[in-house]
């Protein structure tokens, strides 16, 4: 016998289906309320309801779990390459020697931009953030690719897009930050691995022989995984929502990148860096700054630390501050900001504010220091990000069209003036 809930409003009992996960995750099916009574339910920022069923990613924030299609985090980011992460949490399944030979082969081959973008850069300012450049480019792909937006579109034609959004979003954001330089552009290399190649592209220059650094090109690899999906975050279920109008592939994940963009979300790590940077040139008072954090009549918060589900720990901190130092020791970087980010951590993991609240570092808090050491300029770190976060984008859309999904349409309470009289312009 299904489970259900019952629920008493106005004298009138409902009984509410209740939908259990394979981990045994709880929900309440509230779809149907609003025609049976007229309620809906009212949740901000979406803190407690689920917008659907997926089989990608499954996080447990108390526990600290993060496991893609059942595999977990840790053991992808030591023992995976991020194309196999990426084949996993769009197709399901691991792929074989076969399988990721096709796969990567073609997303090798479909890195090559169309020479006409090159005028779009041309007209960006010299400076301009990086995110807004990526986001406008990938948009504008479905110009050069109309066959994304046809509602008859083919399995190929969506396999074929997907292999193509995977291929250039390195390309473009490797000529967003050499426009943002005003530096030449770098060709892609075919030779090349999905990282060495995005390397290439960013710190090569025309003039000279690049040579990929081993140690950089893993830990770019391992930082990329760590990013590649996370559930139902603000980017995520913006490409969902997006998608859910029957909107192409590229603008959905335009759409993405805007909003990871945000400090809140991706941004963070952009923020982390500036944060470190401003108490630093303070004097290093970290009390005064974990007090400025705590005071609510005070706008600043702890940049990297919090999240909406991990309460406890977030499992992609411990892995990239364990690759931080690992990083910076194999390169012969030392960065004075590695020191101070853990003595922040250290303070406020003792403070009861901190505690209490289970704000912890998240994956942004340690990523950017790695970013630094590799080389790469605080406004590329939230680029970093999106290349990571392709993947899982991709599944959750593909899922969500596999799903035949209908479109995301939040309901509201509305709380303006109650009907009144058009007055005119003379007796206002
Ligand atoms: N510094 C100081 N106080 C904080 C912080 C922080 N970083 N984060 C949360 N709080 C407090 C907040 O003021 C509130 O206190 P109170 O209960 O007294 O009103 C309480 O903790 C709960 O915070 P919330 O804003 O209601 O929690 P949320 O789930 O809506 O927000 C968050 C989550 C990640 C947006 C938030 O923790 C935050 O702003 N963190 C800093 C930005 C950041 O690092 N973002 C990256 C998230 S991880 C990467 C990603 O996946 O996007």
């Amino acid at each position: 016998m299904s489970e259900t809930a019952r629920l008493i409003l106005e004298n009138q009992e409902i009984e509410l289906p209740v939908i259990t996960g394979t981990e045994n995750e709880k929900a309440l099916d509230i779809s149907k309320l609003r025609a049976s009574t007229g309620y809906i339910t009212l949740d901000p920022g979406f803190k407690n309801t689920g917008s659907t069923q997926s089989a990608i990613t499954f996080l447990d924030g108390e526990k600290g779990i993060l496991r893609y299609r059942g595999y977990a985090i840790e053991e992808l980011a030591e023992n995976a390459s991020f194309l196999e992460v990426a084949y996993l949490l769009i197709y399901g399944e691991l792929p074989n020697t076969d399988e990721l030979e096709y796969f990567t082969n073609s997303i090798t081959h479909h890195t090559l931009l169309h020479e006409n973008m090159k005028r779009f850069f041309d007209a960006f300012p010299i400076g301009a953030h990086p995110m807004g450049m990526l986001s406008s480019m990938i948009s504008s792909l479905s110009t050069f690719y109309p066959e994304s937006q046809e509602q008859n579109r083919s399995v190929t034609d969506i396999e074929r897009t997907i292999h193509r959004i995977i291929a250039k979003l390195p390309t473009l954001a490797a000529q967003a930050y050499k426009h943002n330089k005003g530096l030449p552009i770098m060709y892609p290399k075919n030779e090349l691995s999905y990282e060495g190649n995005f390397l290439h592209m960013m710190f090569g220059v025309p003039t000279e022989k690049y040579d990929v650094n081993p140690i950089v090109e893993k830990a770019l690899n391992k930082l990329l995984i760590l990013h590649a999906d996370h559930e139902q975050n603000c980017s995520t279920a913006t490409v969902r929502v997006v998608g859910s109008s029957q909107a192409n592939l590229y603008s959905s994940i335009s759409a993405g990148i805007a909003a990871l963009w945000g400090p809140l979300h991706g941004g963070a790590n952009q923020a982390v860096i500036e944060m470190l940077e401003q108490i630093k040139n303070d004097g290093g008072d970290l009390d005064k700054w974990i007090n400025k954090a705590k005071d609510k009549t005070d706008s600043f918060r702890l940049m990297g630390f919090g999240h909406r589900v991990y309460k406890n720990f977030d499992p992609r901190a411990t892995i990239i501050k364990k690759a931080a130092d690992e990083v910076l020791e194999a390169l012969g970087v030392e960065d004075p900001i590695l020191n101070i980010a853990k003595q922040l951590e250290a303070v406020a993991l003792s403070d009861e504010y901190f505690v209490q609240r289970g704000l912890y570092p998240n994956v942004d808090f340690y990523s950017g220091i790695i970013y630094r050491a590799l080389g790469i300029p605080t406004d590329m770190f939230t680029v970093m990000f999106a290349l990571g976060r392709l993947p899982g984008w991709i599944g959750q859309w593909k899922e969500m069209i596999e799903h035949s999904a209908p479109i995301g349409r939040p309901r509201q309470v509305y709380i303006g003036t109650t009907s009144r009289p058009f007055v005119p312009l003379n007796k206002r």
